[in-house]
């Protein structure tokens, strides 16, 4: 059944009162926005939870990396290859600027927020683990903030606790605070959550932590596109975050480590650029951190592009990216609220710009179909968090995640393509 007309005419919202611009100025900076889709369909790209679209300054910094620097860093002598490292080098000092980190140096270039927990699940907390140890997470967690950490307490005989969720999505603080105690090992959540848009207490969960002595891993992957992130003031011994969520290219991430951390673990991968001397008379010996842990040739252009998706978020300001945001979410949230058919998960007061749902009777990737006709990309599925799809008795939901570039004509879209869907299958 279709929302009745009274209800439809509601949109678009009218309960804000000062509108900020209902296309951002910054949109046009995205070539790939202005792209036809599902034959001569405009693009009303929702899956920004997965990753995100890119603007051409980040495309121009690495394109002219690849027409004018390319060489390999920290190892030539001749011209490019310093131009290359110090360009290299300087993204690592940019970005670490960007998330207030006291150093450059707390920086490791990794593929990825998966790359960078597995790291540390191997490198720090395996060395440390012993049988009846645990490890806490929360049930919200991606996969990748799950399986490394199970990987590592299976082979050492420790046990995994679970933090759950209340109706609107929140952490159960009490129920964390209880069960840390002198057998946790460590703790390790997302910053904000990639189903329920949760954004975690991080900063208390931290204290929390370290008043039992345990260090804390925060999973960043949704963060960096949407807030300020300042590491040093969130306190946590981990910190993750990727490129191509926030603007930036695919393949690079970062993990931040307090340095005192990143200067006692062992290589984890090795190779190549992480060496200070190989011998087969005497035992090998690595070079010091972060470039311990970046063996072989690095991604020297994702680095670029990586620092230069940062330029382009400051040249705007997180300020503005969050009013336009949170605009945009209410709009899309009091429009999937008109639908009595639809259910919206996660209900948190300062919920990111995230919307996932199901419709009775209508499978998530029979949605995402009917929506992709429409021109509109969602994702559908249990979104790499199949204990928190249990944990709300679903196999799978549909997924509408914004970004700074979104517009009302994308949710309006998303609109018009949910009606298609409930007159397919509800006549
Ligand atoms: N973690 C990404 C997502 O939530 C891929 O879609």
């Amino acid at each position: 059944m279709l929302p009745s007309k009274s209800a439809k005419s509601k949109r678009p919202c009218m309960t804000i009162k000062s509108q900020p611009a209902k296309s951002p100025i910054w949109r046009k900076d995205f070539p790939i926005l202005s792209r036809k889709v599902s034959g001569g369909k405009a693009l009303s790209y929702l899956d920004n939870g997965a990753t995100s679209q890119k603007p051409m300054q980040v495309i121009e910094a690495i394109d002219t990396y690849y027409k004018r620097n390319n060489a390999n860093v920290h190892r030539g002598i001749h011209e490019l290859s310093e131009v290359a490292t110090a360009a290299f080098e300087g993204a690592r000092s940019y970005i670490a600027k960007s998330v207030n980190a006291k150093n450059p140096e707390e920086l490791v270039f990794v593929r990825g927020c998966t790359e960078a927990i597995n790291l540390v699940a191997q490198a720090f907390l395996k060395p440390r683990l012993n049988p009846g140890d645990e490890i806490i997470v929360t049930i919200l967690e991606h996969h990748a903030n799950i399986v490394p950490w199970q990987m590592v307490a299976q082979e050492k005989g420790a046990k995994i606790r679970v933090v759950m969720v209340d109706e609107t999505g929140s952490i159960d603080i009490d129920s964390y605070e209880n069960m840390l105690s002198s057998k946790t090992k460590m703790v390790a959540f997302s910053h904000i959550s990639n189903v329920l848009g949760t954004v975690l207490p991080v900063k208390r969960m931290v204290k929390k932590a370290h008043a039992h002595g345990v260090p804390v891993l925060v999973d960043g992957a949704q963060s960096t596109p949407h807030m300020s992130i300042n590491v040093s003031d969130i306190g946590a011994d981990f910190y993750t975050f990727s490129s191509h969520k926030a603007f930036g290219p695919t393949g690079i991430g970062v993990l931040y480590g307090q340095y005192h951390h990143l200067e006692t673990m062992p290589p984890y991968q090795s190779g190549g650029g992480m060496i200070e001397r190989v011998s087969f008379s005497q035992p090998t010996t690595f070079t010091k951190a972060p470039w311990r842990f970046e063996a072989g040739t690095p991604n020297i252009a994702g680095a670029i592009g990586f620092a230069e998706s940062f330029r382009y978020i400051h040249s705007i300001g997180y300020e503005a990216i969050h009013a336009h945001e949170q605009y945009l979410n209410s709009y899309m949230h009091d429009m999937l609220g008109q639908y009595k058919q639809i259910k919206v998960f996660g209900s948190t007061k300062d919920k990111a710009a995230i919307a996932s749902f199901s419709i009775d009777g209508i499978h998530a990737h029979d949605i995402a179909t009917i929506l992709n006709s429409e021109g509109v990309a969602v994702r559908a599925g249990h979104h790499c968090t199949m204990p928190l799809m249990e944990y709300l008795g679903l196999s799978a939901t549909t997924r509408a995640s914004l970004a700074m570039y979104n517009n009302t004509d994308d949710i309006d879209a998303l609109a018009r393509g949910l009606d298609k869907v409930l007159e397919v299958f509800h006549g």
